[in-house]
């Protein structure tokens, strides 16, 4: 298979380029598309067959479902029964990087939704993914778009790196706004709103708005975020956590806020902020991974606010810890 890259102007998308991602997308076909989290690996939500080539792609377990994106509040009620917390949390926060996972209703194929009886919804905060999804006339599932286990995809060269030859387009929009994916909230139990994934919706402005706190996923919620139990955003060589103070030793590449003691500048990227670094993250590791030395040291963001939760996850998971 050939994959084209087109470049898109992600704030003015060209209408003659989104007609041909959407007719490629409507023929049951693949196309990558930038988010304001992650570039996605779109493909129509209501076709089984599209819906598994996302998987074949992406070397991805069956058993972990798929985020349906959705171009209006219509489209998620189509998809999802919604509930008060639901509609409480669409209207403020869409479009923007938070999931709901709720009761699916029957029209999503059990291939996107891994066979559960819920499916998560979400509508992207971006002109070329809300375009795309509005002229494929249809909803489109898609996980980030990087081979299954590997740091998620922020700009399309990367995308291009790994899907080359397995799917049909790219949209090149540049560089993604927030770099780390979606907040998923599982809204199935209205009476108990549950984190299952924290990421770019910061877990304070959900809690001020539902008024109540989030309950933090455990291991029995984790069977309930299937994704949640793989290696994921993984390097090739290993990631360790480094807190500020303590001593590197060894040849080492080095990410973070603060300057560790005797770090080599030439393997190190320093972010002045958690939203940088949530920015910098993924493309970081990628980056890391070709210097000459045995491990990346990612610095553990202690902030409490902002995508500091978010930015914890995907380093811990990085480094291996489920
Ligand atoms: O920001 C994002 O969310 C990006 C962009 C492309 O929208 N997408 C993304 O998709 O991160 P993916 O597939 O990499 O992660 C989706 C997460 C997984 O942890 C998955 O298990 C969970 O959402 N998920 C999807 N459907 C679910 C469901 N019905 N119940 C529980 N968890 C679900
Ligand atoms: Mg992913």
């Amino acid at each position: 298979m050939m994959t084209v890259t087109a470049k898109v102007d992600r704030w003015n998308p060209n209408p003659d380029v989104i007609a041909e991602a959407a007719e490629i997308i409507k023929a049951g076909g693949l196309v990558a598309f930038p988010t304001e989290t992650v570039y996605g690996l779109g493909a129509d939500a209501l076709n089984t067959q599209a819906v598994s080539s996302i998987f074949t792609a992406k070397g991805r377990p069956q058993d972990n479902p798929l985020i349906v994106h959705v171009y209006s509040l219509e489209q998620a009620e189509s998809a999802v029964h919604m509930n008060d917390s639901a509609y409480r949390l669409a209207r403020t926060f869409w479009p923007g990087p938070l999931t709901l996972v709720l009761p699916s209703r029957d029209i999503i194929p059990a291939a996107t939704r891994a066979g559960l009886s819920t499916a998560a919804v979400r509508m992207p905060d971006n002109p070329t993914a809300r375009a795309l999804i509005f002229a494929s006339g249809t909803m489109i599932a898609a996980p980030s778009a990087n081979t299954s286990g590997r740091p998620s995809p922020t700009d399309a060269e990367t995308v291009l790196h790994d899907m080359a030859g397995k799917i049909d387009m790219i949209l090149d929009g540049g560089s993604v706004k927030l770099g780390i994916e979606s907040t998923v909230i599982d809204l199935t139990d209205a009476a108990r709103p549950l984190m299952l994934r924290p990421g770019g919706m910061p877990r304070e402005v959900i809690e001020a708005e539902l008024g109540r706190a989030l309950e933090v996923y455990d291991t029995g919620s984790m069977k309930r975020s299937p994704g949640t139990r793989y290696r994921h955003y993984a390097p090739d060589i290993p990631v360790v956590i480094w807190r500020k103070g303590e001593k590197l030793t060894g040849d080492y590449a080095y990410m973070g806020m603060n300057i560790p003691d005797g770090v080599n500048m030439d393997r190190a990227v320093i972010f002045s902020s958690a939203e940088n670094f949530a920015h910098g993250l993924f493309a970081g590791l990628r980056r890391l991974e070709r210097e000459d030395v045995s491990y990346i040291a990612v610095e553990w963001p202690e902030e409490e606010s902002g995508l500091a939760e978010g930015l914890r996850d995907r380093i811990s998971r990085s480094a291996g810890h489920i």
